[in-house]
């Protein structure tokens, strides 16, 4: 079998501008991969299997490693049945793009194993079919999404930081916490300008998906608090995780995960 890594993502900053007559949101937000990973093993077989290690996670069309193979098969006409295995460590709800990592990487994948059939461009325009944050991942891992956060615009490799991600045992939907928003409230800092920060070396950590996600989960609240302690912390995507920079997070009492994490970029041409 084939192993593909699946990276997870942050959002450095991430600004809600408005809210779409298609029911989405318009963004403007600086993703980042970091090489938390899940592997997806892969492999043209006899039947189609999919099994995943994570018993909570459906296996069935719901999960978005289905849509990708239905999608690429769709559009490439290539329909050989495959194998494939996902180890999950990326955990679910949380707002670091698991599952949408996992549909970039089997597109990616199958690219690969059919003899590029598409080309990346290709890819990336199909991607947004079927979720707003999968475009991300076949970028170089660094870049500046807009729309409904698929279009994007490619930045150089930012700087490594100290880097932590706290996960609660609690979790959130992302429609929920979209639909808990209200925009009459949220910041008002232009993201042209949080990202010129960024590339200058000096970040904002801005997340307009935090307020929602407070009030329908206050204990977020408490914890964001509680790591602000140990450096500067923001929510990513719409949570329920944390990333921290600084220092380690350690006495942070039961039902969190800690992850030590840093920024990662694939080479051109290759995946992670
Ligand atoms: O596109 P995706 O399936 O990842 O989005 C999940 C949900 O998150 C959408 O159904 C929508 O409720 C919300 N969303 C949004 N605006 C975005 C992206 C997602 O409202 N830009």
């Amino acid at each position: 079998m084939s192993l593909f890594r699946s990276p997870a993502k942050i959002n450095i900053f991430l600004r809600v501008l408005a809210k779409r007559s298609d029911g989405y949101h318009e963004l403007a937000s600086l993703f980042q991969a970091i090489d938390l990973f899940d592997d997806l093993h892969i492999d043209k077989s006899n039947a189609d299997q999919f099994t995943c290690t994570d018993p909570g996670l459906p296996t069935d069309a719901s999960n978005l490693v289905v849509k990708a193979v239905d999608l690429f098969r769709r559009k490439t006409g290539i329909t050989t049945p495959l194998r494939i295995h996902l180890e999950k460590r990326i955990p679910s709800e949380a707002g670091l793009g698991g599952g949408s990592s996992n549909a970039a990487t089997t597109l990616w994948a199958m690219n690969e194993l059919f003899q590029c059939p598409a080309s990346l461009d290709q890819l990336k325009s199909w991607s947004a079919e079927i979720g707003s944050d999968i475009t991300f991942f076949l970028s170089h891992g660094t870049a500046y999404c807009t729309g409904r956060g698929e279009i994007l615009r490619e930045q150089a490799s930012l700087p490594s930081e100290n880097l932590w991600i706290v996960k609660p045992a609690l979790s959130l939907k992302t429609p929920l916490v979209f639909k808990s928003l209200c925009l009459k409230t949220i910041s008002r800092e232009d993201p042209e300008v949080l990202l010129k920060q960024c590339i200058a070396g000096n970040p904002s950590y801005v997340n307009d998906l935090e307020a929602p996600a407070f009030q329908l989960l206050p204990a977020l609240a408490s914890l964001k608090e509680l790591l602000q302690q140990r450096g500067k912390v923001c929510m990513s995507g719409s949570g329920t995780s944390f990333f921290l920079i600084g220092k380690e997070p350690v006495d942070l009492g039961v039902g969190l995960s800690v992850f030590r994490a840093s920024f990662v970029n694939r080479p051109k041409g290759c995946w992670y």
